[in-house]
């Protein structure tokens, strides 16, 4: 595996968790780092919030801890470069975030109250605005002491009809973005149908003779599904969303096998189990323990996802209410 760098960031392996909202918490993003993610992106987090609320509203979405997670990056969502420049500049005033390693902008969220704003997706369709954004976005970053990269996280269309955006990709990159990763779905089709490999090579041919590195992002969900993407789109990195819910052990999976090293054991429940539990304590640290019971009761199932029983402790997990119940449920004292 060659080595990628994100303007002065080098990188570990080219593997990175992608952004998930409610699945992408501090204590997961540190674990998926530790089992071999090069990093792990926030999830989504409102430019337009932090420029007129300041950051406490969204701090928990935004919460980094350099010292666990290595590598660390924020990512924006937005329609109004002024509020990426204010949004930035707040969190370099912010202590616990000033440090961060990476702005990524969010161009793929498909999401109506999202899109509805001229955001995420909705970005696709007016590629000035889209470039005036990373500009907004580079402007603001090259006034920092040390450098920060700019990325963006893409899709491959919006509308049903489209089979990669080229042009838009070459846009984001005249404007002086350090990365792109493209998911090869459409915003139209939402989380649906096939990601299409097809349409990410397109994207990844227009902006090849540019000095930066391009992602691909859709189903990749072991090292068969990584080497194909890898082969077909020529891309320098991949991205993991949904196959690393509950499975941090992917990317320890997939870097072995990219390697050509041996793969390391899948775990057994008992550290299934156990990779559950740490991830919740670790939620408990800043949040209080009905809410962080409450919210991580969409992640449990996919921890003991296949496991003897599963159906019936998923039913048990999703209406307990505390660390001690969790515990209980899993037979873990
Ligand atoms: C529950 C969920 C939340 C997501 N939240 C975000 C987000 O906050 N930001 C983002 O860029 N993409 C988000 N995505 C999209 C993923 O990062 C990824 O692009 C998509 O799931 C395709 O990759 P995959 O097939 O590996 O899951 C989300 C996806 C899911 C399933």
């Amino acid at each position: 595996m060659k080595s990628v760098i994100i303007g002065e960031i080098v990188l570990k392996n080219p593997i990175v968790l992608s952004p998930m909202a409610g699945i992408s918490s501090l204590p997961f993003r540190i674990i998926c780092n530790e089992m071999g993610a090069a990093y792990s992106p926030t999830e989504l987090v409102s430019a337009r919030s932090i420029r007129y609320n300041g950051v406490d509203k969204s701090f928990r979405y935004m919460r980094i801890s350099p010292e666990e997670e290595g590598i660390t990056a924020i990512q924006l969502f937005g329609s109004d470069p002024d509020d990426f420049k204010a949004a930035i500049e707040t969190i370099m005033e912010t202590p616990e975030l000033k440090d961060v390693s990476i702005i990524d902008i969010n161009m793929g969220c498909p999401v109506p109250k999202v899109v509805k704003t001229g955001s995420g997706s909705a970005l696709m369709e007016d590629p000035v605005r889209a470039s005036d954004i990373v500009k907004a976005c580079k402007k603001t970053v090259a006034g920092l002491k040390r450098k920060v990269p700019v990325t963006v996280k893409t899709r491959t269309g919006f509308n049903a009809g489209d089979k990669g955006k080229p042009d838009f990709a070459k846009a984001l990159a005249d404007a002086g973005c350090d990365m792109i990763c493209v998911h090869g779905r459409t915003r139209t089709q939402m989380y649906h149908g096939e990601s299409s490999i097809e349409a990410i090579a397109l994207m990844r041919d227009a902006v090849r003779d540019y000095d930066i590195p391009f992602f691909a992002n859709g189903d990749i969900c072991d090292v068969d599904s990584a080497r194909k993407v890898f082969e077909r789109t020529g891309c320098d990195g991949i991205m993991i969303g949904r196959a690393a819910r509950g499975n941090p052990w992917i990317f320890e999976q997939i870097a072995a096998g990219l390697a050509g090293s041996e793969m390391p054991k899948y775990p057994d429940e008992q550290a299934r189990k156990l990779m559950m539990i740490r991830e919740l304590e670790g939620r408990l640290k800043y949040l209080p323990e009905d809410v962080a019971v409450r919210e991580f009761r969409s992640v449990m199932p996919y921890y003991i996802k296949g496991l003897p029983g599963a159906a019936r402790t998923k039913v048990e997990l999703v209406s307990a209410v505390s660390f001690n119940e969790v515990k209980e449920i899993m037979g873990i004292v």
